[in-house]
This record gives structure tokens, sequence and C-alpha cells, in this order.
């Protein structure tokens, strides 16, 4: 079964949590784009989506599905998106589509966030992966420097331009240990507008598909 067969049969399976009568949060990624494709076909039961990029949003309107924006919606039912890297305890590092800051608002505002991914993605330690750090343009060397004192190694992402304007710095050679902290500590540098690790909220449901089916973590 190769990565992309694995990466539909989960987000079909995500399927199953969407609740009927609600507005959903929708992520970014190609596996975020097969939820959407599966979508389509249970679209009457939900009363919209609310994307986490232009991306998506172009997607699931082009199947029909209403794309709401976040300031007219009370609240989200559920977040279903994918993620470059979870640990066991169902930490994430996201942002390999630069669409994270988005990403952390929808999931912040869901009331269960279920991350769907093919098995490659879960890890040990977060951080083989490099991590994604959402930059105002004018400190990006400042917070480079900063990176750097910290043990990483950040490579601007160039010619790359987020959905809000920013720069993506990637950040190599990172072993995060303490996610929850890294996050917050990161969070605290001026010019740093998202950070890629997903620990404060973490997804409350991992489902990663497999050759052997759909394994679910909670
Ligand atoms: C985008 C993301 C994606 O969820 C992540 O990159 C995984 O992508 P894919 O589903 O294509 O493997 O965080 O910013």
């Amino acid at each position: 079964m190769t990565q992309d067969e694995m990466k539909k049969m989960v987000a079909e399976a995500a399927l199953e949590h969407v609740e009927t009568g609600t507005v959903i949060g929708i992520g970014t990624g190609s596996t975020a784009n097969h939820f959407i494709d599966g979508l389509a076909a249970i679209k009457h039961r939900i009363d919209g989506a609310v994307a986490s990029s232009k991306a998506s949003a172009e997607r699931l309107a082009a199947h029909g599905i209403p794309v709401l924006e976040l300031n007219t919606v009370d609240g989200l039912s559920i977040y279903v998106d994918g993620a470059d890297e979870s640990n066991h305890h169902l930490h994430l590092i996201k942002g390999g589509g630069g669409a994270l800051t988005r990403e952390k608002i929808v999931a912040a505002a869901s009331r269960k966030f279920v991350c769907i991914a093919d098995e490659s993605k879960l890890v040990d330690v977060l951080g083989s992966f490099p991590l994604p750090i959402e930059v105002i343009p004018m400190a990006r060397s400042y917070v480079a420097r900063e990176l750097v004192k910290r043990g990483g190694q950040p490579v601007w992402r160039e010619g790359f331009t987020t959905d809000n304007g920013n720069i993506i710095l990637d950040v190599h050679h990172l072993k995060i240990m303490e996610p929850v902290k890294l996050e917050q500590e990161l969070n605290d540098l001026p010019g740093i507008v998202t950070v890629g690790i997903f620990a404060k909220r973490p997804a409350d449901v991992l489902m990663l598909g497999t050759p052997e089916g759909v394994k679910t973590l909670t």
C-alpha cells in the first residue's frame, strides 16, 4: 500500500467523527485534501466548514461545501488535519505546508482535534522533521540567531510567503524532548507569529493509516 493510499484510507475513516448539524474545521495538506474529497459525499449533514488555508477553502468550495469565516461561527465541533510528526502524547509538528498559524487558530476554536496521518508520521521524539516557524519578515535574522542559540539550524523557506504575508524558518537538528516547554519559550520570542509545535493544544485523537488498517490513539 502506498503512502497516499494510507492517507486516503485514514481520511475516509475520520468521516465517522463528523457531527451532524455542526460547523467543522478543516486543515491543509494532502491528507486533509482526501478528507475534503470524502466530506463532499456527506456535505448535506454539516452546516459548513472553516478552512485553515486559502487552498483548502478553494477545494471545499469546488465541492459545493459552504466555507464560513471563523468570526461568524460560535465554535467548531471538530478539527480534522494532518501532521508532519506526532509523538505518543499526540504532540505534533505541523506547518510543512506553511499553514500553521491558521491551523493553530482553527484547532484552538474546536472542541475535538482529530489528526489524520499515515503511520510514518508517528515518532518517539519530535524534531527529525524540521520545525516550521512563521516569522514577521523584519525579524527573520534576529529570530534565526535566537534559534541557533537554542541548538537549531534555521533555514529560510525562500520564495514562500504565508497566507498572512509572513515568512517561514524551518529549524533543523532539534531534538524536542519537552514540546510544551519549547512551544511556550518560542512563543515568547518577539517576531515569531506561530511555532509549528502543537503541544499546548495537542490532538485529541490520532488516526494512523497502516497497511493493516486504521490504528487510533487517544
Ligand atoms: C500543513 C500541515 C500538514 O498537515 C502537514 O504538512 C502534513 O501534510 P500531508 O497531509 O500532505 O502529509 O501542517 O501546514
